[in-house]
């Protein structure tokens, strides 16, 4: 079985009758959203909160009722993939264009798991992949003329030679660093430059990392600084 199916089987587990689930975006997570699909044929009740529009149709092909987040909505359980997993569980998303959307579904997740093959264990944030910004397209150039003062290269990212438009109309800029060395730094300093909308620095939002090795299921667990979270409601 290859090793993202392994990862997504494992996570699924979390899902119980009644919940309300945030289906993640990137392949990782299209495997588990259609896994919770069988489960969902199979009878159990639960409700889908989708991070992009590619998850929504996977989830709605799937045959799982979607919701929407509301303002006091929260959500029982996410399962979503990553890019870059570090020692601390924060994590660098965003290489699908979904980050936006992943963050907001995050935040107001009870139980967010990450689901990865070993090959995004990382040292630190930005040894492999470069941080994704969705900016808006307005005056662009300047945005990125900006994010470069951070000490990064950036590259507006193209699709089949297009422009890529994020599901929120916006442009995604791929920032290479050397290496992130403060992340919670970088994110309030990403932020705070007028034009981004957020980048795909997950800081504290992991729960649970299920990360499939050749050897076996490894899970990782974020130490007991929870974020306050409240009980169950339904969108
Ligand atoms: C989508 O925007 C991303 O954050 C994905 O979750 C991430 O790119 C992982 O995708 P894969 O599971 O396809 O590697």
């Amino acid at each position: 079985m290859d090793l993202k199916e392994v990862a997504a089987r494992e996570a699924v587990k979390y899902v119980e009758d009644g919940m309300v689930v945030g289906l993640g975006s990137g392949s990782t997570a299209k495997i588990a959203i259609k896994l919770i699909g069988e489960m969902v044929q199979a009878g159990v009740k639960i409700v889908g909160i989708p991070t992009s529009k590619e998850s929504e149709d996977i989830g709605r092909s799937a045959g799982i009722p979607i919701g929407e987040l509301k303002a006091r909505s929260v959500i029982d359980l996410t399962i979503d993939g990553a890019d870059e997993v570090d020692p601390a569980l924060n994590l660098v998303k965003g290489l699908g264009g979904a980050l936006v959307r992943e963050k907001i579904v995050a935040t107001a997740t009870n139980l967010e798991i990450i689901i990865v093959d070993e090959s995004k264990l990382v040292d630190f944030l930005g040894q492999k992949v470069p941080l994704p910004v969705e900016i808006v397209k307005f005056s662009h150039e300047a945005t990125i003329h900006l994010l470069e003062q951070l000490g990064c290269r950036c590259l507006l990212r193209t699709r089949h030679g297009e422009r890529f438009v994020s599901d929120n109309g916006n442009y995604i800029v791929d920032c290479k660093f050397a290496k992130i060395d403060d992340p919670t730094r970088l994110e309030t300093d990403v932020n705070l430059i007028p034009g981004v909308v957020d980048s795909g620095l997950f800081l504290g939002l992991a729960d649970k990392v299920i990360v499939a090795k050749k050897g076996g299921i490894e899970i990782l667990e974020k130490e007991s600084v929870l974020r306050p979270r409240s009980t169950s409601r339904a969108p």
